[in-house]
């Protein structure tokens, strides 16, 4: 499973690349507003930075608009994945951009036929964004489970970007289910290497070293 990462804030996403931990980076207009940052200019130097697919949104609501921003956002560089809404608009868009050779990220994803659609519109990457469903007491991870099962059907090539992801618990619940991507912020990612029992091994550990002095510098 591909990792990318869910944030506009460039020391984060250095560290995590600098580990080989980002495949690619998603961005919303709330994390871009979030990183006070023009989106143009924080786009580029992500784009500089990481040279998987980096998601950007558009933020017009029509068709015509969308296209307009997703051939702008597209130009930034070849690794850009323009982000439209899971619109009729958007699936429009996504058609367009798609057949002129234009990654597309279709975004806000809550059911399966949604992401049938996406597919048929050709995206590049369809995001569910499970969380957000588990919010309102629905199951996230199911809706995971019954795209992979009608992609698998067809033989579609879009990829599932589990997004809206809110815990370690759902990168590695995304992974057993068989989605190609996980969108994660930081700090979820970073929570993957906590375990309890690794603290208490460590600190049994520790205790040992002080007892014995045991040195190796
Ligand atoms: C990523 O593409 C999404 O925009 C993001 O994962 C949404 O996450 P949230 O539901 O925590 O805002």
């Amino acid at each position: 499973m591909k990792f990318f990462v869910d944030t506009a804030e460039l020391d984060q996403i250095k560290e995590l690349h600098d580990l080989g931990m980002v495949d690619g980076v998603t961005t919303n207009p709330s994390l871009i507003a979030k990183s006070g940052r023009d989106i143009l200019e924080v786009t580029k130097e992500i784009c500089d930075l990481v040279k998987g697919p980096v998601s950007a949104e558009v933020v017009a609501l029509d068709a015509d608009t969308m296209l307009a921003e997703g051939r702008k956002l597209a130009k930034i560089a070849d690794n850009i994945a323009v982000k439209v809404p899971l619109t009729w608009a958007g699936l429009q868009t996504c058609k367009t951009l798609s057949d002129e050779g234009i990654m597309v990220n279709v975004t806000l994803c809550f059911s399966a036929n949604q992401a049938l659609l996406a597919a048929k519109a050709g995206a590049t990457f369809i995001s569910p964004f499970i969380g957000r469903l588990d919010d309102i007491n629905l199951d996230g991870l199911e809706l995971i489970e019954d795209i992979r099962t009608i992609y698998d059907n067809y033989g579609f090539k879009t990829q599932i970007l589990a997004a809206s992801i809110r815990t370690a618990n759902h990168m590695s619940d995304c992974a057993k289910i068989g989605a190609d991507v996980a969108t994660a912020p930081p700090a979820v990612i970073k929570a993957m290497a906590n375990h309890i029992l690794t603290d208490k091994g460590l600190a049994g550990f520790m205790a040992d070293v002080e007892k014995a002095g045991i040195k190796i510098l």
